[in-house]
């Protein structure tokens, strides 16, 4: 039975514990339901939540969300469920941190987006960013897209997890 309860997070959690939660929680919420939007939803949900119960840097979070491959536009994202202020509609292959993302099918940490050639800036108040790309049968489907309004937002711990994170959704989810 999904309840609200799933989106709380103890004070006082480290990060490793924090996404052993989200990873358990999608576990959960994604069993019986395969639907994009419907999982994509409730994980910006999660991590959203997960950010905010951690210590600086990770609480200074304000964007979590996905970006998917655009059904209408070849090479191009377009904007996924999220939790944050609005962001950048649609981002082409190779542009900016996500279009790097998308198009290598490889994650991009970015201590300083002001040093990302290219970086979109939908939002000034980010200063580092982790891009995860979705891969199903070795083709990017989506990204995760994550922004922190402190440089050295995201290091090797959230990259790792992010990346279990995304088989989970690559492989839970109809895409
Ligand atoms: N900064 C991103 C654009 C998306 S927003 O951060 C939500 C980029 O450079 O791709």
């Amino acid at each position: 039975m999904v309840h609200a309860d799933s989106s709380t997070f103890n004070s006082g959690v480290s990060k490793s514990q924090a996404y052993e939660q989200v990873l358990e929680q999608a576990r959960a919420l994604f069993d019986g339901q395969r639907n994009w939007i419907c999982n994509t939803a409730n994980t910006a949900s999660l991590l959203w939540h997960a950010y905010h119960a951690l210590p600086t840097p990770s609480n200074q979070v304000n964007w979590a969300g996905f970006y998917i491959l655009d059904p209408k536009v070849p090479n191009q994202l377009i904007l996924g469920p999220f939790q944050g202020k609005v962001a950048c509609q649609t981002i082409k292959f190779g542009r900016g941190v996500c279009g790097a993302a998308a198009q290598s099918g490889e994650t991009q940490l970015v201590p300083d987006v002001e040093l990302f050639p290219g970086h979109i800036a939908c939002d000034s108040e980010s200063q580092s960013e982790i891009v995860v790309p979705i891969l199903k049968d070795g083709k990017v489907v989506a990204i995760i897209d994550i922004d922190c309004a402190a440089k050295d937002g995201f290091n090797h711990d959230d990259q790792r997890h992010l990346e279990q994170l995304a088989t989970l959704l690559a492989d839970g989810c109809d895409w």
